[in-house]
Order: structure tokens, then C-alpha cells, then sequence
């Protein structure tokens, strides 16, 4: 088993970044094919937040969020003991989830304000930056101020991400709680779950991390039932599009991405994504792209000066130091270009990403079609009206795509 070294550690402004993330501007792609009952594993999950919010649209599904780091799978379980504190028993339904619902419990936000003590542990559970989330355009939200706490609009509005409602005669789902997923150390390449024991296999910037992103992907499927997805999303280094042109910036990217390499990994995976899926043998494999834009001044304050302090302050740098890449010197060059950048009025980021959706397989694979999958099709039938259309996955974000997964378009059968 590949030990790769994960090459920006846990370092503050590290989880900083992570914290921010959400579904909708982190897995925008797979929300179409999410619904109530489904489970879900969530591979090097980092401090979660990402997985909690899945786990709120799977609810009931089970759902296990895993990382190698015992560090930061602490603080993720950490994160659903204080939502688990924070959510009354609801009783009543929620119709949506993260859709503020007036008449429901008050939503269990993954975001808490920051802790009063000061105490900079607690503030990892604050939130870095709010956003305003859409399917294709997942930019902060410039009109709230980074660090103010918000409900995240209903995605019903939002093309291709269904609330299904329950089925007839079937009660209804109990309401989207954090008390449904686990947080467990692991590693990718030896998931200790069952074959087929999940209908949903996620990893959210992992591959490019990864000195064997194939055996990655072969081992996720392994784990992931006939017919249930394999759901991933990279950034791409090589592909980010900065304004203005920046000396310090193209050099801060010469070292990362040497840095990356050093360690056998690669950092601009999104464009890899598919062919690496093809490489794993899987055939029937839905590519996309999505992007995070940073050009208002609170994005630009939230996203330049995090990548400032990463420039010169964590185990990035640690590493081109230790690599003979780089001196502190220029280290201090790469931080203030990121904060000149953040500090231009005409400042303008774009990060690329790869996404690839697979469905495994139903055969030769161990076949049967488990009661799990028969949830799927029903509530997939419902939102459908008689089932999928013709295209398979069809699910690009902005797509209005169905969520039924069946191989034929026909999961009832
Ligand atoms: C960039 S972070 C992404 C975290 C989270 N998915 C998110 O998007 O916020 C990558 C995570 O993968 C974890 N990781 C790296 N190599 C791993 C491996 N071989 N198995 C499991 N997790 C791994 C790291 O510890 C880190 O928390």
C-alpha cells in the first residue's frame, strides 16, 4: 500500500480552507443523484464538512466520512457532536435540505460563530467564508462579510438538485440530522468495508494527492454496490487563471506543483480525472468541470491571505524547504504576492476543476440488486415520473439531470 505523503498537512489556514467548503460549491456535480435513504462513504474527508452536509440530503442513509489523519477525523466527529448537541429532536419533516424551512427546527448549520474565548482550536469549527451557492457558480457570497454565519439557500431553486418528497404511503424520512455519520481513520487504499456496501463512494481533492490514484479509484468501486456511483472532484494547479499577471504567483505555482510531484502525486489532476477512471476499467463514466471564482474584495481578503500564510507557514513550505526548492526569502516573496494580489481592486481568480461521475458496474460484478437500490429507483421514479430518461447519468451540474443511476434508464427492473 502506496504511503503518500499528503503535502499540505493540518496546518490552520489549511483546515481554514477546508471549512469553507460546502456540497453545493464543493459536489454541485453529484447533488443531482443524491436522495433520502441512500448511504454514503466520503473518502479523506478531512474536518468534514462536506460529509455533513451529504449526510443531510442521504438522511436516513448511513453515512461514514474517512481520513488517515486521526488529527483531523477528531475534529470532524468533533463537528457532528456539536451539531448533535445543537439539533432538538425535530418533529416534524424537513422538506429540504440546508433550505431554511420557517416552520422547522432551527437548521443545524455546520457553520458556528467564532469562539469568544479566542480559542483558535474552537474557531475551526467557525466559518471561514459564506457562500451563496449555485450549481455553476460557486463564488462566495460578496454581500455578507467573510466570518458571518448563513443558512444556505434551498437548492430546489436550483436546476437539477431535487428534494424528493416521500413516497406515497411511506412515512416520511425522518428529518436530515448530523446523527446518522461516522468519522473513522483509514486509508484509501484499504477501505475496511465490505464489497458493495455503499451506494455512493465520494472523494473530494484527494486523487491529486495520491502517488496511485487508480488503485484508489479500484478500491473505492470495491466498496461501492453494482450499479451505485464512484463520485470524484479535483482541483487543477496548472489550469487556475489568475488577474493581473503575477511573477510571485507563477512562481508560487512552479513550487507547488514541484513540491506535489516530489511526493508522487499530481497536481493537476482534474484534467486526469477520466483518464485515470478509464485506466481503473471503467466504462461508463460522466466527466464535468466546475469552478471557484474569488474577485470581490472579502473573496479575494479570505482566498489571498489563506494562501498567503500557506505559502510561508505550513507544510507546503516546509517541504520546498526542505526539497532545496525554495529559501525563506522567497517564500516571503510568494506570501506577499498572494496578499498584493488580494489587495488589487481588479484581483480575479479562477480554480479549475475535474469531476468524474462512474457507475460500477452491474455485471460480471458480484450482481443482485440489494433493497438499497430498490429505495433508489422508487424515489428515482417519483422525482422522474416513470424513471430515467434516455443518457445514463446525464448529470452535469447544470444539466437538470435525472438522479437515477440504472445502467438502462429502467432501475425498476
Ligand atoms: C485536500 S483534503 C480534502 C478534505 C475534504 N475532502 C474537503 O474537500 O474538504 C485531502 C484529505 O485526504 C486525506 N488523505 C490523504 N491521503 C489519504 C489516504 N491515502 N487515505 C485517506 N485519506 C487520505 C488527507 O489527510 C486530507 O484530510
Amino acid at each position: 500500500m502506496p504511503d503518500d505523503r499528503y503535502i499540505h498537512g493540518h496546518d490552520e489556514p489549511v483546515l481554514r480552507s477546508q471549512l469553507w467548503r460546502t456540497a453545493a460549491n464543493s459536489a454541485a456535480y453529484l447533488l443531482p443523484h443524491l436522495v433520502s435513504g441512500l448511504s454514503l462513504l466520503d473518502v479523506g474527508s478531512g474536518p468534514g464538512n462536506v460529509t455533513r452536509e451529504l449526510a443531510r440530503i442521504v438522511a436516513p442513509g448511513r453515512v461514514v466520512g474517512i481520513d488517515r489523519d486521526p488529527g483531523v477525523v477528531a475534529l470532524a466527529a468533533a463537528a457532528v457532536a456539536v451539531d448533535d448537541a445543537a439539533e432538538p429532536t425535530p418533529t416534524a419533516p424537513t422538506p429540504g435540505l440546508l433550505s431554511p424551512d420557517p416552520a422547522a427546527p432551527a437548521l443545524p448549520t455546520n457553520l458556528l460563530p467564532p469562539d469568544p474565548t479566542g480559542d483558535p482550536a474552537a474557531n475551526l469549527l467557525s466559518p471561514g467564508l459564506p457562500i451563496d451557492s449555485a450549481a455553476s457558480f460557486h463564488a462566495p457570497d460578496s454581500s455578507v462579510a467573510p466570518g458571518t454565519n448563513r443558512v444556505h439557500p434551498d437548492p430546489s431553486t436550483q436546476a437539477g438538485a431535487p428534494t424528493p418528497a416521500p413516497a406515497a404511503g411511506e412515512d416520511a424520512a425522518p428529518p436530515p440530522t448530523a446523527h446518522q455519520v461516522t468519522f473513522e481513520v483509514a486509508d484509501v487504499y484499504e477501505l475496511p468495508y465490505d464489497d458493495d456496501e455503499f451506494d455512493i463512494v465520494h472523494a473530494h481533492q484527494l486523487l491529486q494527492h495520491l502517488s496511485d490514484p487508480v488503485a484508489a479509484l479500484t478500491e473505492m468501486s470495491r466498496v461501492a454496490r453494482p450499479g451505485g456511483l464512484v463520485a470524484v472532484r479535483d482541483a487543477d494547479y496548472g489550469a487556475w487563471a489568475w488577474y493581473p499577471p503575477s511573477l510571485g504567483l507563477d512562481r508560487w505555482r512552479e513550487i507547488y506543483r514541484a513540491v506535489a510531484r516530489a511526493a508522487g502525486a499530481e497536481p493537476d489532476a482534474g484534467r486526469h480525472l477520466l483518464a485515470w477512471a478509464h485506466a481503473a476499467g471503467f466504462t461508463d463514466v460522466t466527466p464535468s468541470t466546475s469552478t471557484w471564482c474569488f474577485a470581490t474584495r472579502a473573496e479575494r481578503e479570505w482566498w489571498g491571505n489563506m494562501w498567503a500564510q500557506r505559502a510561508a507557514e505550513t507544510d507546503f513550505a516546509r517541504q520546498a524547504l526542505a526539497l532545496g526548492l525554495t529559501d525563506e526569502a522567497e517564500l516571503a516573496y510568494l506570501a506577499e504576492a498572494w496578499q498584493n494580489w488580494a489587495a488589487d481592486d481588479d484581483g480575479w481568480i479562477v480554480i479549475v476543476h475535474g469531476e468524474v461521475l462512474i457507475r460500477v458496474p452491474e455485471a460480471p460484478r458480484r450482481g443482485g440488486v440489494g433493497p438499497s437500490l430498490d429505495l433508489w429507483a422508487r424515489r428515482s421514479d417519483e422525482l422522474t415520473g416513470v424513471g430515467a430518461g434516455p443518457g445514463g447519468l446525464g448529470g452535469r451540474p447544470s444539466g437538470g439531470a435525472s438522479p437515477l443511476l440504472c445502467e438502462d434508464g429502467s432501475a425498476a427492473e
